[in-house]
């Protein structure tokens, strides 16, 4: 029998993907979840194959040092930021990541930032729980209603079409960007807007659900925030980077903007330390994908393209 791949995981993984690893690699885990940071590449020693989390960070110089034994790095997630791809290839190694099997978790949780943002259920949650609720009252935290309302979305990839299916349940009107405009049956009713001014500028809700690129990096800095209608409520699932936090903090302390949901961070888990401080805006540690389907879902398609990779067969989740 030939001998297993040795494959090196970073981070503590759901048990049955743990289990499964076991079985079919020289598998080396991480019990105590520790962060390897510099560690990892040497932590990588001898290993064919990495299977690593968004908390590792593979840029130019990490991928240059790796050893030269590794010949695919599978990360559990579909974002892959954290990962220079182009000088992976460049050092022939394959990189996969794991798309589809969080997109419901993940659009379920712009959802609940959305509501949560516009309905202030954070303020509420807080007043209840520290007995500072008083009576039932005309005015106690009034938000803004999600029905009729406009909702703009860039990136109208499949959690951006998620969200739309989500949002459009809840009597919302869609209108995106995205780099292509899609289909009649992917559109699904929603309008398209070449140019991303003119999105925002019909967004009273806007949910952000593009990839952390050069390009997008701090899309919404104080001029595409202006373009907001006034009162909006932005929404955060993607990636820290895409907002400008300076901007936003200036935003939801003047009432430019009515609220934020935010899931995810520029530095995380490190933020901003003023958006503790202001009440307009609801925060989660970067819970998007984060229950048992999904977490099960995204070990299992990463062993997956292991799996595929090490049979010589075609990687369907191949960047
Ligand atoms: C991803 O998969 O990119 C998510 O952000 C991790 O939850």
């Amino acid at each position: 029998m030939p001998a297993k791949p040795a494959l090196l995981i970073t981070r503590r993984l759901p048990q049955a993907v743990e289990a499964r690893a076991r079985r079919d690699y020289a598998a080396r885990h991480n019990p105590a979840d520790t962060l390897l940071g510099a560690g990892l590449v040497e932590a990588a020693a001898g290993t064919d194959a990495l299977l690593v989390t968004p908390s590792e960070r593979l840029d130019q110089a990490a991928i240059a040092a790796l050893p030269a034994s590794v010949r695919i790095i599978a990360t559990f997630s579909v974002g892959h930021d954290h990962i220079d791809v182009a000088a992976a290839r460049a050092r022939g190694i394959a990189v996969t990541n794991t798309p589809d099997v969080l997109t419901d978790a993940t659009a379920e949780v712009a959802m609940l930032l959305l509501l949560a943002a516009a309905r202030r259920a954070h303020e509420g949650e807080a007043m209840v729980r520290e007995g500072r609720w008083k009576s039932w009252a005309t005015d106690l935290l009034l938000g803004r209603q999600l029905s009729g309302r406009r909702l703009g979305i860039l990136g109208m990839g499949r959690i951006g079409r998620g969200m739309a299916r989500r949002a459009a349940a809840f009597g919302m009107e869609i209108h995106y960007h995205n780099r292509q405009r899609l289909g009649a049956a992917a559109e699904a009713g929603a309008i398209f807007h070449a140019d991303p001014m003119a999105l925002l500028a019909v967004s009273s809700f806007f949910s952000l659900h593009c990839p952390s690129t050069q390009e997008t990096r701090h899309f919404l800095d104080a001029r595409r925030i202006a373009a907001l209608p006034d009162g909006a409520v932005v929404v955060n699932t993607a990636r820290g980077d895409l907002i400008e936090d300076a901007a936003l903090i200036a935003a939801l302390r003047s009432g430019k903007l009515f609220a934020a949901g935010l899931d995810v961070f520029a530095g995380e888990p490190a933020l901003e330390p003023e958006y503790r401080q202001i009440e307009n805006v609801f925060l989660l540690p970067h819970l998007g994908s984060a229950t048992v389907e999904a977490r099960d879902a995204m070990g299992f398609s990463a062993l997956d393209s292991l799996d595929a990779f090490f049979a010589g067969a075609t990687l369907a989740n191949a960047l």
